[in-house]
């Protein structure tokens, strides 16, 4: 207990946080960009909601360290997600000297091969046929990996079996081998990739960089993409969008030209109900000006401004936006996209 009282400070300023969408006068549910699992020991599948790539991140987080990783990696490649959940909802960890987390992972080490060591977990709809690439995305707990994704694990990782796997670990300090050492014994016939990622807290808000440059390097070949640009223009003024190489930006490119009379809100957006594109949300903490997002699955949403908290699939993004602003204006606008 001694050396997690070093950790003590750090981890209290994380407290687990909800997405609200009440202030925005759009629809959606709170959690309306969450992965759908939902029923505990409901085996019907419901995540990823999407299937079909070849690349899956999954992910478990408690303080929403490794969920803005995952969402980081997310931005870079076009992978499927599917989140990891304790069936216990509402469990905090970290409550009395993390008490609840220790008990979990010292039952697992006790007798790692027992079912009934490993935390419950919700219902998951994990299809291994689809993926070629797993990435794990998880916390260090105790220097070994956190429960929750160690019971996914147990369930799953022999299935895992032949396919390359990538392991990005968050922790406070702790270096994260006997993470790895979880992960290559609970997926043992995996194909891991030669190095994982650590990730420590402090280091999160870099996750974007930092989860690009750790892929680039695992998978240089992968990297080569032809870019879709897309000409933005409004007020006059023309800029040019960069889309995701995803199921979401390739279906936008599908439905371009298109012009978009798009309505203000919080002078730091413009959005556009009934464009309905696939979708595979992740709660951003901040998005900033020339970001544009797919909301609620059918709302198309460009930010002049920063913003946040809400989730969000993302489409694309303008990379030069001077002028951006004065551009959409203060009011509603058309906004014209076209390939370029
Ligand atoms: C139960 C528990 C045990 C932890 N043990 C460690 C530890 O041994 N070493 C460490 O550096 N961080 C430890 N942490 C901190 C987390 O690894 C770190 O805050 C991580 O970034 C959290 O990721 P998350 O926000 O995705 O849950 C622990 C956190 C919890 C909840």
């Amino acid at each position: 207990m001694k050396l997690l009282q070093l950790f003590l400070t750090g981890w209290a300023a994380l407290a687990p946080f909800t997405a609200s969408c009440s202030a925005e006068p759009k629809a959606g549910t709170p959690d309306a960009g969450k992965p759908d699992v939902t029923e505990t020991g409901d085996e019907t599948p419901q995540n990823p909601g999407t299937t079909g790539g070849k690349t899956l991140v999954v992910w478990y987080s408690f303080t929403h360290n490794s969920e803005k990783i995952a969402s980081a990696l997310l931005t870079h490649i076009s992978a499927d997600v599917l989140e990891v959940e304790p069936a216990e909802e509402g469990l905090d960890y970290a409550a009395n000297n993390y008490a609840i987390g220790s008990s979990q992972i010292e039952a697992i080490r006790d007798n790692p091969g027992s079912a009934s060591s490993y935390p419950a977990i919700k219902a998951v709809g994990f299809q291994p046929d689809n993926y070629d690439t797993i990435i794990i995305v998880t916390p260090l707990w105790w220097s070994q990996m956190a429960a929750p994704m160690q019971s996914f694990l147990f369930k799953y990782g022999a299935s895992m079996a032949g396919k390359t796997i990538g392991l990005i670990v968050t922790s406070a300090s702790s270096g994260i081998s006997d993470v790895e050492k979880d992960a290559k014994r609970l997926i043992p016939q995996g194909k891991f990739l030669p190095e994982s990622l650590w990730i420590r807290s402090s280091q999160v808000g870099s996750a974007a960089q930092l989860t690009a440059a750790w892929y680039d390097k695992m998978f240089p070949t992968q990297n080569e993409t032809t870019a879709m640009k897309v000409k933005i223009t409004a007020g006059g003024k023309s800029f040019t969008a960069e889309l995701e190489d995803s199921e979401t930006g390739k279906s936008f490119w599908g439905k371009l030209p298109l012009t978009l009379e798009m309505s203000e809100l919080n002078g730091n957006e413009k959005y556009c109900y009934g464009v309905s594109l696939p979708r595979k949300d992740l709660f951003y903490d901040t998005v900033a000006a020339g970001d544009l997002m797919l909301y609620s699955g059918n709302c198309v949403v460009l930010f002049y401004g920063a913003a946040g908290g809400y989730s969000y699939t993302r489409i694309g993004k303008i990379a030069n936006v001077t002028g951006l602003a004065a551009a959409l204006g203060t009011g509603d606008v058309s906004v014209k996209f076209e390939k370029q």
